[in-house]
C-alpha cells in the first residue's frame, strides 16, 4: 500500500492563492545554456591559463620568502623618505607591501583558476525533504527513552540531584573571577548626569555660551555643562573625569518650531521651542548626532534608531527602546540657556537597576 503520510504543512488558503499567483506571474526561466569558454575548446588556451595561474601562485610564494628575509634583514626603526608620502618606517613597508602582494598572488590565482580552468556548468541539486523519515524519529526516541530508563535516573533522584549541583557549581570558578573583576558598582554615577540647574550650556568644543535670542529656528548646536567643555576641561578635571563627562553630559539643542512640538512636557522643560536631549543613544550609547532638519528626525549612526524631535524624541524607527531623556532648559538673568535642573531619568542604555525607587521621576518613561 502506498505511504500516504506525509508531514509537509498543508497551505493555507491565502498561500495557495499567493502560490498560484506566483506560478503565474514567474514562469521557472530554467538554466541559461552552457556556453564554452576559450580554455574548454582549446587546449593551447588552457595550458596559458595553467600557467598564469602558476605564476600568480609563484608570486604569493616568492613574496611570502621575501616578507620573512624583510622581518629578520630589516632594522625595524629603519626609517626612509618616500617621494609623496614624506618619511616613513621602511620596515613596516616591507612586511605590508611582501604580505600584500602574497595575499594578492593566492587571490587572484585562485579567481583565474576558478573563472577559466574549472567547471563551469550550472548544475540543479534537487534536495531530500530535511526532516527524517517517521520510522527513524521514533526509533531515535525510543532509544533515547530506553537510555534514560536503563541509567535508572529516573529512580535515583539522589544521584540526579547530586550530579546537576555538582555540575551547575562547578561553573562557579569560572564565573566568578570574571564577576569579582568587573571592578566596584558604578551605584550612583549611572543615575547622574554633571548637569545641575543654573549651570550654562555651552558650544561644544568652543565652550561658547548660547543666548536664546541669538538662536535661530532650525539650529541645531552640540553642547556640554559649563565647566565640563573643552581642552579646559582635560587640563581642571584630568583626561578620565573630562573622558566620562564627555560621554555621559553630552546634549544635543535644537531650535523647533513651537507648533510642531507635540508634547506638553516638552514645550514646558523647553524655551521658546528651544529643546535639549542627551546625545547619548539608549539603545547602547553610541553619540545621537545627525539632525535631518526637513523631518526633524534624529538619527543614531551605529544602528539607525531614530528618534523623532518633534514628539518628546521617542523612537520611530531602530533597535534603541526608550525614548532620548530631555534636559530641562529656561534662561539665566543674561538670556543665556541654562539647565532648569538635572536630567529626571539615566541617559544612556538600560541597566537592571535603573528603574529604582527613589531615582527623580518625571523623565519620559516608557
Ligand atoms: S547605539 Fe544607537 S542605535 Fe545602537
Amino acid at each position: 500500500m502506498a505511504d500516504t503520510h506525509d508531514d509537509r504543512p498543508v497551505p493555507t488558503e491565502a498561500g495557495q492563492r499567493a502560490g498560484a499567483l506566483s506560478t503565474e506571474r514567474f514562469e521557472n526561466p530554467g538554466l541559461p545554456p552552457h556556453v564554452p569558454r576559450r580554455a574548454d575548446v582549446d587546449p593551447k588556451a588552457a595550458d596559458r591559463a595553467s600557467l598564469q595561474v602558476v605564476i600568480l601562485f609563484s608570486l604569493s610564494a616568492l613574496a611570502s620568502i621575501a616578507f620573512v628575509v624583510a622581518y629578520y634583514a630589516i632594522d625595524p626603526d629603519l626609517k626612509g623618505y618616500l617621494l609623496g608620502i614624506g618619511e616613513m618606517n621602511l620596515f613596516h613597508l616591507a612586511l605590508g607591501v611582501t604580505m600584500g602582494i602574497s595575499l594578492l598572488g593566492i587571490g587572484l590565482g585562485t579567481i583565474h583558476w576558478a573563472k577559466t580552468l574549472m567547471p563551469d556548468q550550472e548544475v540543479v541539486e534537487e534536495r531530500h525533504p530535511q526532516a527524517s523519515e517517521e520510522d527513524d524519529r521514533v526509533a531515535v526516541g525510543q532509544t533515547l527513552s530506553h537510555g534514560w530508563r536503563s541509567s535508572q535516573l529516573n529512580r535515583r533522584t539522589a544521584i540526579l540531584g547530586s550530579a546537576g549541583g555538582a555540575l551547575g557549581l562547578f561553573a562557579l570558578p569560572l564565573v566568578l573571577p570574571v564577576v569579582a573583576g568587573l571592578g566596584p558598582r558604578p551605584r550612583q554615577e549611572l543615575y547622574h548626569t554633571n548637569w545641575e540647574s543654573g549651570m550654562r550650556l555651552m558650544i561644544d568644543p568652543s565652550g561658547t555660551p548660547i543666548r536664546a535670542a541669538d538662536v535661530t529656528q532650525g539650529s541645531v548646536f552640540h553642547v556640554m555643562p559649563d565647566g565640563f567643555v573643552g581642552y579646559e576641561a582635560f587640563e581642571e578635571l584630568g583626561a578620565e573625569e573630562a573622558m566620562i563627562s564627555k560621554g555621559k553630559d553630552q546634549v544635543i539643542l535644537v531650535k523647533l518650531d513651537p507648533s510642531l512640538i507635540k508634547s506638553q512636557k516638552q514645550r514646558d522643560w523647553g524655551y521658546d521651542g528651544i529643546v535639549a536631549y542627551s546625545k547619548v543613544c539608549t539603545h547602547v550609547g553610541c553619540p545621537v548626532a545627525l539632525y535631518e532638519q526637513q523631518t526633524h528626525h534624529l538619527l543614531c549612526p551605529c544602528h539607525q534608531s531614530t528618534f523623532d524631535m518633534t514628539d518628546d524624541c521617542k523612537v520611530i524607527f531602530g533597535p534603541a527602546k526608550r525614548p532620548l531623556p530631555q534636559l530641562p532648559i529656561t534662561v539665566d538673568d543674561e538670556g543665556y540657556l541654562v539647565a532648569a535642573d538635572e536630567f529626571r531619568e539615566p541617559v544612556g542604555p538600560s541597566f537592571w537597576e535603573r528603574n529604582r525607587p527613589g531615582l527623580l521621576g518625571g523623565g519620559n518613561e516608557s
